[in-house]
């Protein structure tokens, strides 16, 4: 029997809802065909945003979507989608296949389409090859709220009323897509563009995303905090507000990748073991941020993650395509248990791609949708949004089949509501064992205990053909006892327990 323990009257962290946050690039079938259909589509629209898709993503409570890249982003220039969309300038999306980008879905699109959905906005600025003048009359368009010259423009365009910027990522990726630069360089460059991010509501403070590291690229983290951390108050942080990291996981190395849909048991641990590690690195980066901001007022912004694979045969290799088994929803589980245990840090991520790219949790096919088993494990997790991370602990083995991949069998968080309730979320790694666990919940005693899982073969997926193979099922295999609960997690799976 393995044994868990709960611990209600330590309260670690809030968990922020941006945390469950998402992305959307210009970059294959996301933005057009995914979203964005435009008005006079076949496909049920409003204002040219798809209703399947829209109403998919309200159910699982997207709290933020970073737009419009990623790569994209450093050769975005706004102007070119904005104004009547028949007469916008087209560009060639060099980051992804070559095609035609003929901006439709431009700035207006972006904060409707966050309209409907009801979440907050995440804007990457184009640090590679804009200009500061642009950056700076991109946010004077958006959030500007009297006369000058780009407040008009937008009014003209259409819309009167500023816009709220939430969030602004000044470059992506600048160490590679980005424009190739070193630490130092890019660091200067920042803290020149940053200058000119203006808040021009004083109440709507623009949160300053600077661009971060790869993987475990520290001397990144070391050298543009170096530069750009200026602490100027216990609560002001001058220059930022985020520092980003981005992390994929490369089953088989980034050269080969690997299938999205074959591949064997040795595989499947390797792919887990490499989600796994993103919690070293989240250490080991926030490790060097406590040196310069101990009271952990920056926060650590994992604004693209996810698995990446070999793209599906038959598609354009700059599409990112791929599709999503239970593996995938093993790496969101784990992955969304390490953030929620380092929340303290951790205070915004987004997972690439919201549809139809990467490790997507919505896929279309014309004017059909299906969710992926990945959408499942955000529906379970979402009562996570917003709550108190709760001091967890749970006993594990390390499992697999070689041993340099072999993983923990079983990993948690725990958080509580403002209504006190529990909401547990573990996940199984194994792909033929189940594991009995007897929880002790210090302190409480339980009334009802509600289950939902997400469970099935390792392979299992949802086609278009065969769309609910992997679905949310009611659990309802937990036992109250004297001191908490005791229930059994079935092999490969996600499990969230209510508990009153
Ligand atoms: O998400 C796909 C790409 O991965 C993004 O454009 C880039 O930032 C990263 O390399």
């Amino acid at each position: 029997m393995t044994k868990m323990v709960i611990n209600p009257n330590r309260k670690l962290s809030r968990i922020n809802r941006q945390i469950y946050g998402h992305f959307s690039e210009h970059l294959g079938r996301c933005i057009y065909e995914g979203i964005y259909v435009g008005e006079n589509s076949p496909i049920e629209n409003v204002n040219g945003m798809r209703t399947d898709v829209v109403e998919a993503l309200k159910e699982i409570r997207v709290p933020v979507l970073r737009w419009p890249g990623g790569c994209f982003a450093d050769e975005y220039h706004w102007m070119d989608g904005i104004g009547p969309a028949g007469s916008r300038k087209k560009m060639i999306n060099t980051n992804w296949g070559g095609v035609l980008e003929d901006n439709s879905f431009g700035t207006h699109e972006y904060f409707e389409l966050c309209r409907q959905l009801g979440c907050q906005t995440y804007i990457n600025g184009n640090l590679g090859s804009g200009t500061v003048r642009e950056m700076s009359e991109w946010i004077e368009y958006m959030t500007f709220d009297g006369i000058s010259p780009m407040s008009e423009l937008r009014g003209k365009n259409g819309q009167q009323a500023p816009w709220k910027v939430d969030y602004f990522g000044i470059g992506n990726e600048n160490w590679g897509c980005g424009g190739n630069m070193n630490p130092d360089y890019y660091a200067n460059e920042y803290r020149r563009y940053q200058s000119f991010v203006r808040d021009y509501n004083n109440e709507d403070h623009i949160q300053k995303i600077c661009c971060g590291a790869p993987h475990e690229d520290y001397e990144w983290t070391k050298e543009v905090l170096a530069t750009c951390f200026r602490r100027t108050s216990e609560e002001q942080h001058g220059f930022m507000d985020g520092l980003s990291l981005h992390y994929y996981v490369y089953p088989e190395g980034i050269e080969i990748k690997g299938s999205s849909t074959e591949f064997d048991e040795n595989v499947w641990y390797k792919t887990l073991n490499k989600a796994v590690y993103i919690d070293e690195l989240i250490r080991r980066h926030g490790k060097i941020m406590d040196e310069y901001d101990p009271l952990k007022k920056i926060g650590m912004i994992v604004d693209e993650w996810g698995t990446w694979y070999t793209c599906e045969p038959g598609t354009n290799p700059g599409f990112l395509y791929q599709q999503n088994t239970m593996r995938d929803a093993l790496v969101a589980g784990i992955t969304l248990n390490i953030f929620n245990k380092h929340s303290d840090r951790v205070k915004m991520a987004n997972l690439a791609q919201i549809v139809n790219v990467l490790q997507a949790v919505l896929l279309t096919e014309g004017d059909k949708m299906i969710k992926t088993p990945t959408y499942h494990v955000f529906d379970i997790y979402k009562e996570h949004q917003d709550s108190n991370l709760v001091e967890s602990s749970i006993e594990t083995e390390m499992i697999g089949v070689e041993e340099e991949w072999k993983v923990p069998n079983l990993t948690e968080s725990v958080s509580e509501t403002a209504d006190g309730t529990l909401h547990l979320t573990i996940t199984n790694l194994s792909v033929d064992q189940s594991f009995d666990i007897d929880t002790t919940i210090i302190d409480r005693s339980v009334k009802t205990v509600k289950g939902e899982i997400v469970t099935g073969e390792i392979h299992a997926k949802n086609t278009f053909e065969e769309p609910e193979c992997i679905t949310v099922k009611k659990y309802d295999g937990t036992q109250i006892t004297e001191k908490g609960i005791r229930f059994t997690i079935p092999a490969c799976s996600v499990l969230h327990l209510e508990v009153r």
